[in-house]
């Protein structure tokens, strides 16, 4: 494991660009594992300001997102798809047809055996970006018993709909359902950026990199990978 870390969220995300970018410059058809969720807005925008001065190309780049809520159509503003497509997709030269986000509104378990096969013919990911939850969540691999292998339909903690409450006009909307890609698609990624910002998520850190790996801190399984950079800034 590589730790860099960052001043500050914009520092945090230079940095993490950086090695997107570098991914990008160096294997022009690689295949990018995104997140959506606050963390990564910066690193997006920082991407997007890359490919308007010319810098970055992402006209051979496959995309795979970690997950979707479940009955939320691509269109619904709170949708990742959504998210996406507003907060990247749109900005840069990407292929729509070599982006995919989970089907909210398909048969939940046909979609999951679907998208670990998208994962499977595209050989799998090159580079996984990951965000982290205040519970250690990593996708929507929520703590619990054990390791969920693959794409699963996940029943979501109050911890997660609280925190995502936020991105909804009521409570109420927060879904309780949603689909990830599993613990084997993440730690079979060649590399994995885990981005991490902001001084309430230091101790749920701390204890994903040094404590003991456990699914009650499903982030904690990344220590075992054998190419992960945390990209942090966590003192403010
Ligand atoms: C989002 C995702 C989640 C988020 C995590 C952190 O696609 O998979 O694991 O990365 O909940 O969210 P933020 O960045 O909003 O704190």
């Amino acid at each position: 494991m590589r730790l860099i870390y960052a001043t500050d969220y914009k520092d945090m995300c230079r940095k993490a660009a950086n090695l997107i970018s570098a991914q990008v410059i160096l294997y022009p058809n690689s295949v990018l594992g995104l997140a959506t969720g606050a963390t990564p807005i910066g690193i997006y925008d920082q991407l997007a300001d890359w490919y308007r001065k010319r810098d970055l190309d992402f006209s051979g780049v496959t995309s795979v997102n970690l997950d979707e809520y479940c009955g939320l159509e691509a269109a619904h503003k709170q949708s990742y798809r959504y998210f996406m497509e507003t907060q990247f997709f749109s900005k840069i030269n990407i292929q729509r047809s070599r982006t995919h986000v989970p089907n909210g509104i398909a048969d939940p378990d046909e979609e999951c055996r679907r998208y670990d096969e998208v994962i499977h013919t595209l050989g799998g990911i090159d580079l996984q970006l990951l965000g982290l939850g205040h519970n250690g969540h990593i996708g929507f691999n929520e703590p619990g018993p054990l390791f969920q292998k693959g794409t699963h339909c996940v029943e979501l903690s109050e911890n997660t709909r609280q925190a995502n409450r936020r991105f909804f006009a009521h409570a109420e909307e927060v879904p309780h359902k949603a689909i990830t890609v599993g613990m084997s698609s993440i730690m079979q990624a060649k590399r994995v950026i885990l981005a991490v910002s902001g001084k309430q998520k230091a101790n749920i850190l701390k204890k994903a990199i040094e404590g003991p790996v456990t699914p009650e801190i499903p982030a904690s399984l990344l220590q075992l990978h054998n190419d992960l950079i945390v990209v942090a800034s966590v003192d403010q």
